[in-house]
């Protein structure tokens, strides 16, 4: 297995796509969604191209390949308490648009892992769809696959709200018996750690309409989901994503504002991941032109930065410290090919979480003085 930094792992995919496999290199789209009013934020890698794959508008080329930023914020309780959750990652993805179907998307998947990052073809595994019987026979014939390395899966299906999707195969690593729950029915799929799913090919075939129906698709598509933080902590052995170089340069800034060490107080390491994953969140969601407000898109930027605030409070920090974070978050860009736009906006966007850190604290000012108005008046009238 190859080392490598997020940034030369993120550049290494799309190479191999774009160089050696003829796909068109296209730069990350937008988080905010053009011309689609079924999503608030971008959630996938293929969500900016539905429209090639419903054939609604023609590609720029059959063959694209991105490593798209994304946000979901439905988990979000679990960021920090889990080593993979996350507001914000990335989506490394090939797509496929009436051009190469299963054959191509499964060896060229095995190929990058195990040629080019050299992954142990021993500790890889996958799950497909049950009736899946061409899959199973395209993954036997890959070189070096492990043969009884395969599982049936009935929830093998990939959609994320009315739009392409499909039948999917994913593709496992063993991190090794230690990172299992020990119990005899371990295996992929369990919850645990040990079995990480780091790709997803998705035989993209249907259409699934507003009101649920799945209409098949003109022309069969591919759509690959690989999360590059997943990835990075497998090639730089680390327990979690947020142990990654796309991560952690935050958490030890986080860490000497607060004079918190991590890794000594689960609880605290908590706040340092929130932390973490939030700034990074925020950053690029402003790159991309968002604003904090009390609806839509801007107030899940304003959730995501208030909840930042808090474990900031929740680790000791008194001051603002939100700017400082963005300066961790441009680091860790600034030698990324798709990021030249974060660099560019460091002020702009430090300058909006600034005067939302100062618009927070008057509010919460304000309650406080509310708060101890009415704790007074119920002491003077002997009440608790
Ligand atoms: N679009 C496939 C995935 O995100 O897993």
């Amino acid at each position: 297995m190859k080392y490598m930094t997020g940034n030369e792992l993120r550049e290494a995919y799309l190479q191999f796509f774009s160089e050696k496999k003829g796909h068109l290199r296209l730069p990350s789209f937008s988080l905010i969604p053009q011309d689609d009013p079924t999503l608030l934020l971008i959630g996938a890698g293929m969500a900016p191209l539905k429209p090639f794959f419903t054939g609604k508008m023609k590609p720029p080329r059959t063959r694209v390949t991105t490593s798209q930023r994304c946000v979901r914020t439905g988990d979000i309780e679990n960021v920090g308490r889990t080593a993979r959750h996350q507001t914000y990652f990335e989506m490394l993805g090939n797509f496929s648009f009436g051009d190469y179907f299963k054959g191509e998307a499964i060896s060229w998947a095995w190929e990058f892992l195990t040629e080019v990052i050299e992954l142990p073809k021993d500790k890889l595994w996958v799950t497909v769809y049950p009736d899946d019987t061409e899959a199973i026979e395209i993954w036997k014939s890959q070189p070096g696959f492990p043969q009884d390395h395969i599982v049936k899966l009935d929830d093998n299906f990939w959609e994320i709200g009315p739009g392409p999707c499909g039948p999917d195969s994913e593709i496992y690593i063993d991190l090794g018996e230690e990172r299992g729950c020990g119990s005899p029915t371990c295996g992929v799929g369990c919850d645990c750690d040990r079995y990480l799913e780091i790709w997803n090919l998705v035989f993209t075939q249907y259409d699934r309409t507003e009101d649920g129906q799945y209409k098949p698709l003109a022309h069969k598509n591919i759509d690959t989901g690989c999360g590059l933080e997943r990835l990075a902590s497998v090639v730089q052995n680390k327990r979690t994503n947020f142990e990654t170089d796309l991560l952690y340069p935050i958490i030890e800034y986080a860490s000497k504002v607060s004079g918190v060490k991590y890794g000594e107080d689960a609880q605290k390491d908590i706040s340092l991941k929130v932390i973490a994953d939030h700034a990074r969140s925020m950053a690029i969601m402003i790159m991309d032109g968002i604003l904090p407000s009390n609806e839509g898109r801007g107030y899940v930027l304003r959730r995501i930065l208030r909840r930042a605030i808090r474990h900031g409070r929740m680790l000791g920090i008194k001051d603002k410290f939100l700017e400082g974070a963005v300066d961790a978050v441009v680091e860790i860009y600034r030698e990324a090919s798709d990021f030249g736009e974060l660099v560019a906006k460091q002020d702009y966007i430090k300058k909006v979480i600034s005067i939302e850190e100062d618009r927070f604290a008057a509010t919460r000012n304000q309650g406080m003085e509310l708060l101890d108005g009415e704790i007074k008046e119920l002491k003077a009238a002997g009440k608790k």
